[in-house]
């Protein structure tokens, strides 16, 4: 077989970067070889998103410049896939005569069979047919990449949701979860080589399994920490109305469950979470944020916020701001609302208009980065447990500066802030920390990371979930 170059370039969510892992695997089987450099590749896929209408402008201007490239390129194979493909399918090819793909989010699995009848006939195809619940195919865990620390998982696929600004359950389908036993599966392959942390994935993975009578979501959680070897389990995202007790308590019971939780609020409003049929009251989220707080004195709470939804009033917005305020979230993504059709606020009367919509986000991502660097700062002195993900990005450049000769590594806590630390030790240099869970001593806070120094490079697991003091 001969060996070809694939280049993918992937846009939007952790659900679409988990997609670009499953589609380098699909094509590795017909041959492909990923390659880091554009201009070696024979074929080059673009895994897109539309949740904002930012993201679907990137998408196009990066295939505009694919598109130049072909000129002088004539083979070259062009693959669109993901949220914009899924939504415009057909009118993609009509636009843009460089591409010779568009592929859905369920078309991952045909790509093999799509790419081969493209080299042989030199056509152009669209697939974006959606079941009504698909099944969720068994993942391939490669034998080749390097391994990682920290992977995704998917657990489910699509949103039942319909909140009123969304596009992700026209493009995604139906609320799909896949069965425990595929993921505990795909998870004891991904410890058997290396893996140390798994992120589980789903739109709203509260719900996972509720109506196709599969376990709960917190008995997922049970399971997956059975699974020797893993030291860290995380998931992403929550949905305030669906976040239940039995989830909560797992923050305390559940030891590989790390201290961090995401929970978009979107709106301080109730008049504006009505409108955008989140199902949910600010007091509803307030009482949750409480619980998880009594229940978990240390878990970081992260949270979305949409700015000038429409109809946002200036007290609406106060609302939000109080209520972001009142939370002291320890991360926070604030976007500016956008049209993306066919959401149904589309068509909702008195839009925002966009020099409005800049301000407020300008103010409340002001305030949120004060409080971070604060937070940060509140941490100086105490010690955390980090799992390494590798050398730091620094050290990759070429080393700390003023010339310190320890080499710098980077982590995350189990609150999920990134430490990057260094190892004070005659023998640091010969030490490879990658995958293990180091003592870090936190030296300075700063906007959006930690740093410090190692002070035990063998912590034990029961301070897992959080923070403990070790003697230097
Ligand atoms: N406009 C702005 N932000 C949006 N999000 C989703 N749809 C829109 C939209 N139309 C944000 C929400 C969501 C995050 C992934 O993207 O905050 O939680
Ligand atoms: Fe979109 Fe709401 Fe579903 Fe999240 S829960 S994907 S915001 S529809």
């Amino acid at each position: 077989m001969n060996l070809k170059r694939l280049y993918i370039h992937t846009i939007g969510c952790q659900m679409n970067v988990y997609d670009s892992e499953q589609i380098a695997m699909q094509l590795a089987a017909i041959g492909y070889e990923q390659t880091a450099t554009l201009d070696d590749a024979d074929l080059i896929i673009v895994n897109t998103c539309t949740v904002r209408a930012k993201a679907e402008q990137k998408a196009f201007s990066f295939l505009g410049r694919l598109a130049k490239i072909k000129r002088y390129k004539k083979r070259l194979i062009i693959g669109v896939g993901g949220c914009v493909a899924q939504q415009e399918g057909q009118r993609i090819l009509e636009r843009m005569p460089a591409i010779d793909l568009v592929f859905g989010t369920q078309a991952i699995e045909r790509l093999p069979h799509l790419i081969q009848q493209i080299e042989s006939r030199h056509c152009r195809i669209v697939d974006v047919d959606m079941a009504e619940r698909p099944d969720i195919p068994d993942s391939v865990v490669g034998q080749q990449e390097p391994v990682q620390v920290a992977k995704f998982v998917t657990i489910m696929r699509g949103c039942d949701n319909y909140c009123a600004y969304c596009v992700v359950p026209f493009v995604r389908g139906r609320e799909t979860s896949r069965q425990p036993e595929s993921i505990i599966r795909e998870i004891k392959a991904l410890v058997a080589k290396g893996v140390k942390e798994v992120t589980l994935l789903g739109q709203n993975v509260n719900s996972y399994g509720k109506n196709q009578n599969l376990c709960s979501f917190a008995e997922l959680l049970a399971m997956i920490n059975e699974v020797e070897g893993l030291v860290r389990i995380r998931f992403t995202t929550s949905h305030p109305k669906d976040l239940g007790t039995d989830l909560i308590s797992g923050f305390k019971d559940i030891i590989k469950l790390c201290s961090h939780i995401h929970l978009p609020v979107q709106s301080g409003s109730n008049r504006i979470l009505k409108r955008m049929n989140r199902n949910y009251t600010r007091e509803q989220y307030l009482d949750k944020v409480s619980e998880l707080r009594d229940t978990c004195p240390q878990i970081a709470i992260t949270s979305d916020i949409i700015v000038g939804f429409p109809g946002e009033t200036e007290t609406d917005f106060d609302q939000t701001l109080q209520l972001v305020e009142t939370v002291e979230f320890d991360g926070l993504f604030a976007f500016q609302y956008s049209d993306r059709p066919p959401a149904p606020a589309v068509k909702l009367p008195d839009k925002i208009s966009t020099s409005i919509i800049s301000n407020r986000l300008q103010v409340i991502l002001a305030y949120q980065d004060q409080l971070t660097r604060s937070k940060n700062q509140q941490m100086v002195g105490s010690t955390q447990q980090v799992l390494t993900d590798g050398l730091s990005k620094k050290e990759a450049a070429g080393g700390p500066a003023g010339g310190d000769p320890s080499l710098q590594w980077t982590g995350r806590t189990s609150t999920n802030k990134i430490v990057n630390f260094y190892v004070v030790a005659s023998t640091a240099n010969s030490l490879n920390l990658t995958g293990k869970m180091v003592a870090v001593h936190i030296d300075e806070g700063h906007s959006h990371s930690l740093s410090g120094r190692a002070v035990n490079l063998e912590p034990s697991l029961r301070g897992l979930k959080g923070v403990e003091n070790y003697a230097a």
